[in-house]
Formats: C-alpha cells, sequence, structure tokens
C-alpha cells in the first residue's frame, strides 16, 4: 500500500471525531491564537486586519486540510479557502462544517486529491494555481517526501506567495503523568510512531529506497518516518533546509512559545510545535 492510500484508509476511519478531543480542541485554539498574533511574521499582505497593507483579495490552499484547521485561523484574513485531502471523508467532513457555517462553497470548498502523486497529480485545473498562501497543518510528518511537497505546494503558489507549515520539534516532548501533568526532565522525542497497515516489510522497503538515494527526506531531522507517522518530528534546521531544497527563499522556523498537550497513540505528552514559512521567488527579482 501506498503512503497516501495508507492515510487515506487511516484518516477516513477517524474523521468525525478527529479533533473533537477536548485537548484537541484546546491545542488547536492555542496553534490559532499563535498564528493570527503572527500575520506579520509570515509575510503576505492579509484582507480585513485593519493594516494599511490589507488587499482585497487573498486566496488559501489549505493542502491535507483535514476537517479545516488552518481554514478556520485564515478565515477572517482571506477571501477564498480551497482545500485539499487524500482522505474522502475528511474532505467531507470538511465541507459539513463549511456548509453548516453558512459559508458558500465558492468561499471554502474542499476536494479529494493528491498532488504528490507522481504520475497522477490531482486536483489540476487553474483554480488550483497561483495562491498567496498555502497551509499545511500538522500533515509534513505524514508525507513520504518531504522535498517533494514542499516543492509541489511551492508550485501552486504565485510568485511571492508562501508556504507555512506547523509540526512538531524534535527533541520537544515532555512526558506527562497520568493526570496529564508535566514531568519535569523528561525533555526529548517520546511520541511513537505508528504505522497502521504496515510492518518490517514497508520499513525495509523505505530503508532500501534511503539506501539508494531515491529520497532525500530520510535525513536525520528532516523525515522521521515515512507511512502514517503520529509522533514524528522536525529539527528547526531539518525544515529551513528542506524547505531550500525545495527553492523556497526568506524561510524562517520559529517554535511556539509554550508546549501543548496532546494524547496520541495512548502516550500523555505535552508537545513543541513550530512554524515554518518559506516564499516562492519572484522571479527576476534578484537578477537586477
Ligand atoms: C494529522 S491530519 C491534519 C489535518 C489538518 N491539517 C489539521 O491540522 O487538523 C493529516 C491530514 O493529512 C492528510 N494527508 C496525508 N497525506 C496526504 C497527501 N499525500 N495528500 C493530501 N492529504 C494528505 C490526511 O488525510 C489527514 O487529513
Amino acid at each position: 500500500m501506498s503512503t497516501a492510500a495508507a492515510n487515506r484508509q487511516f484518516f477516513d476511519a477517524i474523521s468525525e471525531t478527529y479533533d473533537t478531543k477536548p485537548f484537541f480542541v484546546k491545542v488547536n485554539q492555542e496553534v490559532t491564537d499563535d498564528l493570527r498574533n503572527r500575520l506579520d511574521w509570515i509575510g503576505i499582505p492579509f484582507t480585513n486586519t485593519g493594516s494599511p497593507s490589507d488587499v482585497d483579495s487573498v486566496r488559501q490552499l489549505d493542502y491535507a486540510c483535514g476537517t479545516g484547521l488552518m481554514t478556520r485561523v485564515f478565515g477572517p484574513y482571506v477571501t477564498q479557502t480551497l482545500g485539499i485531502d487524500v482522505s474522502p471523508n475528511m474532505v467531507a467532513v470538511y465541507n459539513a462544517r463549511a456548509r453548516a457555517a453558512g459559508l458558500p462553497p465558492s468561499a471554502i470548498y474542499a476536494t479529494v486529491g493528491d498532488l504528490f502523486d507522481k504520475e497522477n497529480p490531482s486536483p489540476n485545473g487553474a483554480e488550483w494555481d497561483g495562491f498567496d498562501l498555502v497551509t499545511s497543518s500538522f500533515a509534513f510528518h505524514h508525507f513520504e517526501d518531504v522535498v517533494h511537497a514542499a516543492r509541489c505546494l511551492k508550485d501552486h503558489l504565485r510568485p511571492g506567495g508562501v508556504l507555512l507549515i506547523n509540526d512538531f520539534l524534535e527533541g520537544g516532548d515532555l512526558k506527562a503523568d497520568d493526570d496529564g501533568k508535566p514531568i519535569e526532565g523528561t525533555e526529548g522525542t517520546w511520541a511513537h510512531r505508528h504505522h497502521h497497515g504496515h510492518g518490517k516489510r514497508d520499513e525495509q522497503h523505505h530503508h532500501d529506497r534511503a539506501e539508494a538515494g531515491h529520497e532525500h527526506s530520510r535525513e536525520p531531522g528532516t523525515m522521521a518516518a515515512s507511512i502514517v507517522a503520529k509522533g514524528a518530528s522536525f529539527t528547526i534546521e531539518g525544515v529551513k533546509k528542506f524547505f531550500a531544497q525545495a527553492g523556497l527563499v526568506d524561510v524562517d522556523v520559529v517554535t511556539m512559545g509554550k508546549r501543548v498537550y496532546l494524547e496520541m497513540g495512548g502516550q500523555k505528552l505535552w508537545r513543541t510545535i513550530l512554524f515554518a514559512r518559506g516564499r516562492r521567488p519572484v522571479e527576476g527579482k534578484f537578477e537586477l
């Protein structure tokens, strides 16, 4: 089974309850608050922020949108958001929530697709190009080849547009006790990697591919696992490196000021979230 197919199967099965647990609601709120306080850092003009740099039209692509965290974060400051996810059930929840909120498909709409499929990337067409902002939240640790992923997403930006991702910082975990309280002195990388429907054969397969040089993304800190990999994490330098390899410029990576509490795969952890941004170069700008 391909990585994308494993992801589809896994997220199809959990779409209804994916982000409804109280701790998840809290994490999503913390991410929302943090990002809305960093609009300047993201580095594109938005709409409706009250700033003199505001513009009339801002188009966002929310890639691996799931139920739409990044769509909700930026909803007030963009004019249109399109979503893409490999899981039909996640897409169904995404669209149902937008309609329930009274938002028309012309403003918010997601479809099933996989831009990273090397034989048959989808969706296609002009409406899926030229975005001002491409977001991808808690998703890069699920992608098989992060350089390819970042490059594909860059190609869907307008020149000067920005790719923004978030994920977990390697070494940024603290263990929690049964009550969810952080256990001091347990700093490290504690989240298990979960392999859904995969076994040693796939590990070996990916090891072989990495050995054969087919995967740039297996260097330490740039990609912790290649199958549906809950818990994988990235170093700041690793993200900077694969963003640069993908051809992004003006790259910066920051971490959220405080850890967030998560329960994943039977573990209770306080984890550090990182945000990374990189810009599609404006052709010719640096040749003057
Ligand atoms: C952990 S969820 C994150 C969902 C959402 N972005 C959020 O922050 O809540 C990861 C999402 O990535 C999607 N996904 C995984 N691989 C993908 C791919 N190659 N193309 C599109 N979506 C993918 C999954 O279906 C899932 O909805």
